[in-house]
């Protein structure tokens, strides 16, 4: 629309609704004079026919002394000289003087026929009277006429009322006039006022339209006024807004140049800085050589592309044998090993230091704390004093590190709840996105936490506060509607706490797409011939897969427990079906782990005992590192993946599980306690604690035909790849660079103001 039209169009709409005032008000106007045109008449007669009566007696008593005397005289002469120069006044129309019985004894030249003299028989009105001639209505006044104090006869004062009809005429066209002044008085005043309120209102909607109050409160509050509009406003513009993201996912498709695009246009010069505990590539001292790890962490897999794509900073604990001595002076080293992207800046810790902040707080207490794994926390104060002073030693480096005083700092999962709000005291203006890979609980849950407000007022030091799934944002802010004084406005899902206001949002992790290995990966039938080869497995074997950190929260225990209960219930799949479970050693100083692994160690020999014969095992517990590109061929070669977590806030083992099957085959059996299962719905969906379900589950997917297969996987390859990481990083990273943009404009607008 060309902007011509656009105020053609507004102008229309604004004469349409000041049209719609003025019409009505037309109506109401001529009603009303309608209504008070006859009154003004009728008051109009009242007011001179008074004036006439006062006339009358006026009259009567100025000539009563010279009217008397010739009387007396019976000089008719100067009576009727007297009359006449009486009726010099030009209303006066007529005069005459009856005596008492009745007869007329003297009358001026118009006095009417039909007016008859008081008699004895019809005595005088005492009020005057208005009288109907054919030139029109007269005025009537009878007085007595007393001379000495005796009655002498009646004196008739006749007035022409002509006069009055003119004035009345002349009256109502004033009302007329009147009316129409006021009409046009009232008109100007209404639109004026209602054009000024519009413009109030439509700038006052338009601000929050802009965000303006959605988000931040602005330097001026939304105008009063729109106050009960505010929520309805909030939450419309919240659905506008998940609708449009949704239309976004479906139209731009993500990748690291759309990513790249996005910074470079919406963070142009900006500093990333990513801090995590768990570092993307770990130097360790070999038998001859320094080795490089990758370590099992779903957070290091989704970051590290997007830290590819942007060339930021990455903060993270030196935990290799061989990290010192691959660093420079300041602690950085430059990442991917093979082809550097961006910089990796070193933390170090003292063994003491990692016993209590990370193995004691992070993994004994907060881990179990946020995943109902039936596994019970454990608080102890020197955990808890470790966990500060390392969270200060990150804020501390991301400062160093910064190299301005707003800089963008995405800030990893349960290691840093304190952070945010230690960050944001020494750089008050940096854009903070704290993601918590890990489910919240509910507040009764959390609440079991010695330390629950110091942590969640840590937290709300972030900008941008980011969960997996919509139900771990509002367990969040439940908890901090439960334990802090906050403002929190349900319908943005923003808290608003000591001056500083946090985004809770929800954004699904994901891995990155296409897939790494794409271009070198050995093809399926390459990849299920090796695997099996190298497993000792028949080639017409079924394998069954799981890939997971030796961890209890991902169910590792009840997945080998449906194995049995499938080669129980299914004694033809002996021989027919292995299960091959990958587990990276993880966090095995603690004692909760090691118990664990003892169990599922006991457990797989339990089964290989009942169940193999010869050659043929049913369960391969595979408790070892791998690299990403074996688990690769691993998920390649096998005919099902099970992920049976009691409780995750993502797991990207089943998206990586689709994303290797270029061949469209292959069925994820999924938990429904992980973030996954609300988006990959063409998983067979299991209650893990439920064995003989996830047997069932095994089974079907053991037996699906290749074509149920194949439309399965397609409709999950097709989610996962619109819904990759660069797709995660960018909502974040736009949500954070609009936030970013109020924020400047806002101090604008303060300074100015
Ligand atoms: C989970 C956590 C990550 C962590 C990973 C591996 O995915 O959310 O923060 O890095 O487990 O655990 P680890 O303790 O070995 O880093």
């Amino acid at each position: 629309m060309s902007p011509q039209s656009g105020k053609k169009i507004r102008s229309f709409q604004s004469m349409r609704l000041t049209m719609r005032f003025i019409i009505p008000l037309i109506i109401a106007m001529t009603l009303l004079a309608y209504a008070l045109l006859p009154l003004v008449d009728k008051l109009t007669l009242h007011w001179f026919t008074r004036d006439l009566d006062m006339r009358s007696q006026l009259i009567a008593n100025t000539i009563q002394e010279p009217l008397g005397e010739f009387l007396e005289q019976g000089n008719t002469y100067r009576i009727n000289s007297l009359m006449k120069r009486a009726l010099q006044d030009e209303r006066l129309f007529a005069m005459g003087f009856c005596d008492g019985q009745g007869k007329l004894l003297y009358s001026t030249p118009k006095f009417p026929e039909d007016i008859a003299c008081p008699s004895p028989d019809s005595p005088a009105p005492e009020k005057p009277s208005i009288l109907k001639l054919p030139s029109g209505l007269v005025h009537v006044a009878v007085k007595p006429f007393l001379v000495d104090g005796v009655p002498f006869g009646y004196l008739f004062l006749i007035h022409d009322m002509s006069f009055i009809e003119s004035r009345s005429a002349d009256t109502r066209k004033y009302v007329v006039f009147f009316f129409v002044i006021l009409f046009l008085v009232i008109s100007f005043i209404t639109v004026l006022v209602a054009h000024l309120s519009w413009r109030g209102w439509m700038s006052g909607v338009r601000a929050l339209l802009r965000g303006e109050g959605l988000v931040k409160p602005f330097a001026k509050e939304s105008s009063s006024e729109l106050q009960p509009l505010m929520g309805d406003l909030r939450a419309l513009l919240r659905t506008i807004d998940v609708e449009r993201r949704l239309a976004d996912d479906v139209t731009i498709s993500w990748n690291p140049d759309k990513l790249r695009e996005l910074l470079y246009k919406q963070l142009a010069g900006e500093q990333i800085l990513v801090v995590s505990n768990r570092e993307p590539y770990i130097h360790m001292k070999g038998k001859e050589v320094i080795e490089v790890n990758r370590p099992a962490s779903g957070l290091v897999t989704a970051i590290e592309p997007v830290m590819k794509a942007c060339s930021g900073t990455w903060i993270a604990h030196g935990g290799g044998t061989a990290d010192r001595e691959v660093v420079d002076k300041n602690d950085h080293v430059y990442i991917p090993p093979e082809n550097p992207k961006y910089t990796l800046r070193r933390i170090w810790l003292s063994r003491e230091e990692e016993k209590g902040y990370y193995y004691g707080f992070a993994n004994e207490g907060l881990w179990p704390l946020c995943h109902i794994a039936h596994v019970r926390p454990i608080f102890r104060t020197s955990d808890w004093e470790h966990y500060m002073t390392i969270n200060q030693r990150f804020a501390d480096a991301v400062v160093k590190e910064a190299n301005k005083e707003d800089p963008v700092v995405l800030v990893q999962d349960y290691h840093f709840a304190l952070l945010p709000d230690m960050l944001r005291r020494i750089l008050p203006k940096s854009t903070i996105i704290t993601f918590w890979h890990i489910p919240w609980p509910n507040p009764e849950s959390f609440g079991i936490c010695p330390w629950r407000k110091e942590l969640l007022q840590g937290m709300l030091g972030s900008t941008i506060l980011g969960f997996h799934t919509p139900f771990h944002c509002k367990n969040f802010l439940e908890t901090v509607d439960r334990y802090m004084e906050t403002r929190i406005e349900h319908e943005s899902s923003t808290i608003s706490h000591g001056g500083n206001l946090t985004l809770v949002e929800s954004y699904p992790i994901s891995i990155q797409w296409p897939p790494p290995w794409q271009e070198s990966q050995p093809s399926i039938e390459q990849c299920r011939t090796e695997i099996r080869r190298f497993l000792k497995i028949n080639n017409d074997c079924l394998i069954g897969l799981g890939v997971d950190r030796l961890d209890y929260t991902k169910g590792i225990f009840e997945r080998l427990r449906a194995v049995e209960s499938l080669l129980e219930n299914h004694p033809e799949m002996i021989g027919r079906f292995s299960f091959v479970q990958i587990a990276a050693p993880s966090r095995s100083v603690l004692e909760e782990y090691q118990v664990f692994e003892s169990r599922v160690r006991a457990l797989a020999t339990h089964i290989n005992q009942r169940f193999a014969s010869g050659a043929y095992q049913p369960v391969y517990l595979r408790v070892e590192h791998h690299e990403p590109e074996d688990v690769n061929r691993f998920y390649r070669a096998a005919d099902v993946c099970m992920v049976t977590s009691l409780h995750d806030g993502m797991n990207l083992v089943a998206k990586e599980f689709i994303a290797s099957r270029d061949d469209e085959r292959g069925v994820l059996v999924l938990s429904q306690f992980t973030g996954a299962a609300h988006e990959l719905y063409e998983a067979l969906i299991v209650n893990p604690y439920h064995i003989e379900q996830t047997a069932d589950a095994l089974y079907r997917a053991l037996t699906m035909p290749e074509f149920e297969q194949q439309e399965r996987m397609h409709s999950m390859r097709s989610m996962v790849r619109d819904f990759n990481v660069y797709r995660w990083a960018g909502r974040m990273l736009i949500d954070a660079s609009k936030i970013r943009q109020r924020e400047k404009l806002a101090a604008r607008i303060g300074m100015e103001t």
